[in-house]
């Protein structure tokens, strides 16, 4: 059996996707018209003989139970939602929930970072670990050099695959080739957890015997329990014949600030034309032209003189105009398009409105931090006017038009 956990984290992270995780936990904010987290869950689905998925944060439990019952009777696999009291780090995370984990006897462990979008190639990843026979296996990919220290560095043996050497985010360049936050484990990586766990219980032990520093000891003792994944598993395991890479060549992105979100929301839009075609709007007498990969929620009424695309998804109860004009954005749930009006390279949240003749529009490159238009929930943009390369903050009305301005 195989058993998947994705790694959700809480509210005290990801503030860097602000104003857009201000309304909705970041796992849950649309992609392609699906949560985030959704994309990694469908794939776990097409492993045979998954026996369960779990999602472990320490958000409240209102914030994913419902989506998570839901979700469950849609796929007919088990789909639980695992609370940790505070943050434990990613693999302090996982120990916490070991007995859970394990319950079912599973022989691998899939392991998700939620905030990643790739194809996730499960399937193939999975044939790879077992030929393997090690602890665990990495999904890597090649960035360029300038990127690469964002994220966690390896060197792996190009025959064996076999994990040489970790770094985490180093400071000096390490390798090009990247840590996709997608693993597989055998049951064994526990004892790996424990033996960390030991260590440091340990230490502190031996700290609080030889130092008078009760504060100290005390705040070193408290961080026992906090275990991460890279720093603290990879790093001591590289170079033991226990851990391997596995090489994506698709695509892969990373999701910490809002602006990427549009170019993922674009990848799985792409993704679906050989996944699930008919999520894919396609122009008929009742809705708007479309063209390109466009998502339309079901409850979304678009004008039949609208043109929509490419890479557009609306969500929920959205009402489109006539001859409004949408490229490259998300439009959020609730969200009211008057007649003529343009978006293009921008993220409308939740309940806003745009006027007639107004425009929205960004220059389209995701990594600045203006390099798109974001409105948060219930923006108002009266008409005519014109909003370019801006973060509008929820509940503001524009009456004037806005370049390159954070509106707070
Ligand atoms: N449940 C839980 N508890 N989840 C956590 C916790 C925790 O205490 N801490 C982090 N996470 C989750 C986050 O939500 C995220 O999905 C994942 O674990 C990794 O988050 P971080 O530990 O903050 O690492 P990162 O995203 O900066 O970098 C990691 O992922 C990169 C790939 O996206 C590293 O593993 C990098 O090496 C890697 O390249
Ligand atoms: P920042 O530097 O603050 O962006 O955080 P970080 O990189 O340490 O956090 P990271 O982006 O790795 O945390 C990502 C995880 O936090 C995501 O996977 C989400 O589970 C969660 N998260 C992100 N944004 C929010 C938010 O605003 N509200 C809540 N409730 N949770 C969030």
């Amino acid at each position: 059996k195989v058993v998947a956990v994705i790694l959700v984290g809480g509210p005290t992270k990801g503030t860097r996707f602000r104003p857009l995780s201000l309304n909705v936990a970041k796992p849950l904010f649309p992609l392609a018209g699906q949560p985030m987290v959704q994309h990694p869950i469908l794939a776990c689905k097409k492993i045979e003989n998954l026996a369960h998925i779990y999602l472990i944060g320490f958000y409240e439990d209102r914030e994913f139970a419902l989506y998570t019952s839901a979700l469950s009777n849609e796929l007919k696999v088990p789909v639980r939602y695992l609370k940790e009291d505070k943050p434990h780090g990613s693999a302090g995370g996982l120990y916490q929930f070991r007995d859970l984990i394990l319950e079912e006897d599973p022989t691998d462990i899939i392991v998700l970072n939620c905030d990643v979008c790739c194809s996730f190639p499960l399937t193939d990843m999975l044939a790879f670990h077992r030929k393997c026979g090690g602890m665990g296996t990495i999904l890597v990919k090649k960035v360029s050099p300038e990127v690469a220290s964002e994220f966690g560095e390896l060197v792996a043996d190009s025959d064996s695959g076999e994990l040489l050497h970790y770094a985490e985010k180093p400071e000096t360049f390490v390798s090009d080739l990247i840590n996709c936050g997608v693993y597989i484990f055998s049951p064994e990586i526990f004892i790996a957890i424990q033996d960390v766990k030991s260590a440091r219980h340990d230490r502190a032990v031996l700290r609080r015997l030889t130092s008078f520093e009760a504060l100290q000891s005390a705040t070193k003792t408290l961080s026992a329990d906090f275990i991460r994944l890279d720093q603290d598993i990879l790093t001591p395991l590289a170079g033991k014949k226990k851990l391997y890479a596995y090489e994506t060549q698709d695509f892969w992105e990373q999701i910490k600030v809002p602006g990427i979100s549009l170019r993922c929301s674009a990848l799985y839009l792409g993704q679906y034309r050989t996944t699930s075609p008919h999520l894919l709007a396609k122009s008929d007498s009742k809705g708007a032209i479309v063209s390109g990969d466009v998502y339309i929620h079901p409850s979304a009424k678009t004008h039949p003189s609208a043109k929509i695309g490419p890479n557009v998804s609306i969500s929920a109860n959205a009402r489109i105009g006539p001859g409004v004009r949408l490229i490259g954005c998300i439009i959020l749930d609730d969200v009211e398009i008057e007649e003529n009006a343009v978006v293009m390279n921008a993220i409308i949240g939740w309940k806003s409105s745009l006027g007639r003749w107004a425009r929205v529009q960004g220059g389209g490159d995701y990594t600045t931090k203006l390099g798109i238009t974001i409105l948060g929930e219930g923006v108002s943009v009266e008409d005519e006017v014109v909003v370019i390369n801006c973060i509008v903050l929820s509940h503001k009305t524009l009456n004037r038009s806005v370049h390159e301005e954070i509106i707070l």
